[in-house]
Formats: C-alpha cells, structure tokens, sequence
C-alpha cells in the first residue's frame, strides 16, 4: 500500500540531467539550456537577498525548472526549528513555484550558530524520534515535498544502536518523506569505512528516491574526501547505474562546487550521466526533453 510520500512521487515532474546554480559558472550555465534540464539552487544565497544575485535567479527561473537545495535547516540539531528561516524558504519556494525542496540528514547548527559544515548525528533510536518530528513539522508548514540528503562522514559517533541504512529508513519511513540519494557519498563512505557501496544501497528504501545527486571527490592520504571538486569516477557513475535500475528518479543533478573547469568540461560530464540515464530509465531522460523542448 503506497503511503502518502510515495503517491505523491508518481506525481512529480521528471526532470532529467540537471547542474547546481553556481555563482562562478552562472553566467555559462544560462547559456546552455539545450544540455540541462533543470537547475538546483541553494536557497539560503537568495533568502532576502536582492541585486546581482535575484537577477541571476529570475534569468534562471524564466528559463529552467528549479529545484531547492537547502544547507542551514539543521534538522538533526537539538535547537528550536528555526521559524525565521522556514518562513523565507517558503516564501521562496512559492514565489518560483519549486517542485520540491531537499536538506542534508545532519545538523548545521549548535544554539543558533550556522557551521558551514554538514556534521553528522548519531545513528540511534532516540535521534530517529528527534528528526521524525522536525520532519512532519517542516512539511507541514512548507506544504511541498520534502527529501533528505545522505551525507559523508569520516568517523562514527558514540551511542549509536542502528546501522545508517536501518536509521536512514526508519526516519524516511516514519516522517513519511523523500530520499536525495548522494551516489558520491555513498562512495565516499563505503570507501573510508570499509563496506560494500552495492550492498549498502539494499538497505535503503529506494523507493523513496526522487532525486540523485552526483559528484567527484579527493583522494587523501588516509581517506577519500567528498570535495565536489573533480570529475565523477567510473565506479560511481556504476552507483548511479544501479539505483536507476531499481527506481524510478525525477532528477539526476551534477554537484560540481569548486574547482571549476573550462565549462565544456561540465557539458561533457553531463553528457556521460545522460547516457547512462539513457539505458538505466529513458523515461528518466524523454521527461528532461520534452521539458526542454518548450
Ligand atoms: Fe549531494
């Protein structure tokens, strides 16, 4: 019996190949609609921000479908949802009319202070609980669908009772949302923490997948770190391959974050993630062209 997220994924648009909006490569990104089907912005560079940056939005938004990628709701935080935030980020959503709005599973915040980094939580009964509800609140005030985003980690925190697969389904399940399933994190983690990347996708509900995020890392001297920074590696575009074999996705989007190259660079990747898109789910991909056709 499909519950009420997974009713309301049949109903999304496909959306195909699409690109992070990045100040850096914004310019060339709206020049290149033919090759992206849709743009992924991090609302908290427009929340009440006006000028050079609403500009390039507004450009956007005439142009492509957008999606939000959200860093600062601290969902895993022990501090008050942040009522000032959520009201800007609905505001935003509503006024671009954004399919759906994704946040990472971690916390960003201790008593009011934003990190900057994606800090994970403890894999454990009592956070489940904790997050369920932060969860069903957001979208309820929201009123849009709403997906979590599997982070990287390099090391493991103390009091956990669950694996990240088992904690992962169980607040996916409970809060009733969506999954933004990172392929490059999964990589990453599978590599640093020494477990199968294939295997650990079984444990996942996969079903609730909507959209895919897919980037390059960094290798370390100790571990590999998740930079957004490099080109996407074979045995990661295999990650991809396989969730499009399991699940139908509305969306596969190329995190490139630093280290920007020559723009064609980025127009060639995208061109090997629909490809791959092509035979794994051309549903997946015949959605992104009829979108850009118009
Ligand atoms: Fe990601």
């Amino acid at each position: 019996m499909p519950t009420g997220f997974l009713k309301l994924k049949r109903q999304l648009p496909k959306l195909g190949i699409g690109l992070g909006l990045r100040r850096d490569m914004a310019a060339e990104t709206l020049e290149h609609r033919a090759q992206i089907g849709f743009l992924e912005l991090v609302p908290e560079n427009y929340m009440g921000v006006g000028g050079k940056a609403r500009e390039v939005l507004l450009k956007a938004a005439s142009a492509f479908p957008l999606i939000s990628h959200g860093v600062n709701l601290s969902i895993g935080s022990t501090d008050e949802l942040n009522l000032d935030y959520l009201k800007e980020l609905k505001a935003l959503l509503d006024e671009y009319n954004i399919a759906w709005f994704s946040d990472h599973l971690c916390f960003t915040s201790i008593e009011g202070g934003y990190l900057h980094d994606l800090l994970p939580v403890p894999f454990s009964k009592s956070t489940v609980k904790h997050i369920v509800e932060r969860v069903k609140r957001v979208q309820d005030f929201v009123g849009r669908p709403f997906l979590l985003e599997n982070i990287s980690y390099y090391m493991y925190l103390p009091g956990q009772d669950m694996t990240e697969g088992e904690f992962t389904t169980e607040i996916l399940e409970q809060a009733d949302c969506g999954l933004l399933l990172d392929v490059n994190n999964v990589y990453v983690n599978a590599v640093n923490h020494g477990f199968d990347a294939h295997k650990f996708l079984d444990t996942l509900p996969l079903e609730r997948v909507v959209q895919i995020h897919i980037a390059g890392h960094k290798m370390g001297k100790e571990m590999i770190i998740d930079t957004h920074g490099s080109p996407v590696i074979e045995p990661v575009y295999k990650l991809l391959d396989s969730v499009l074999r399991k699940t139908p996705v509305c969306g596969v989007l190329l995190e490139r974050d630093q280290n920007f190259p020559d723009f064609d660079e980025i127009v060639t990747e995208l061109a090997e993630i629909r490809k791959v898109a092509e035979k794994a789910q051309p549903e997946l991909v015949r959605g992104d062209e009829l979108v850009r056709a118009h």
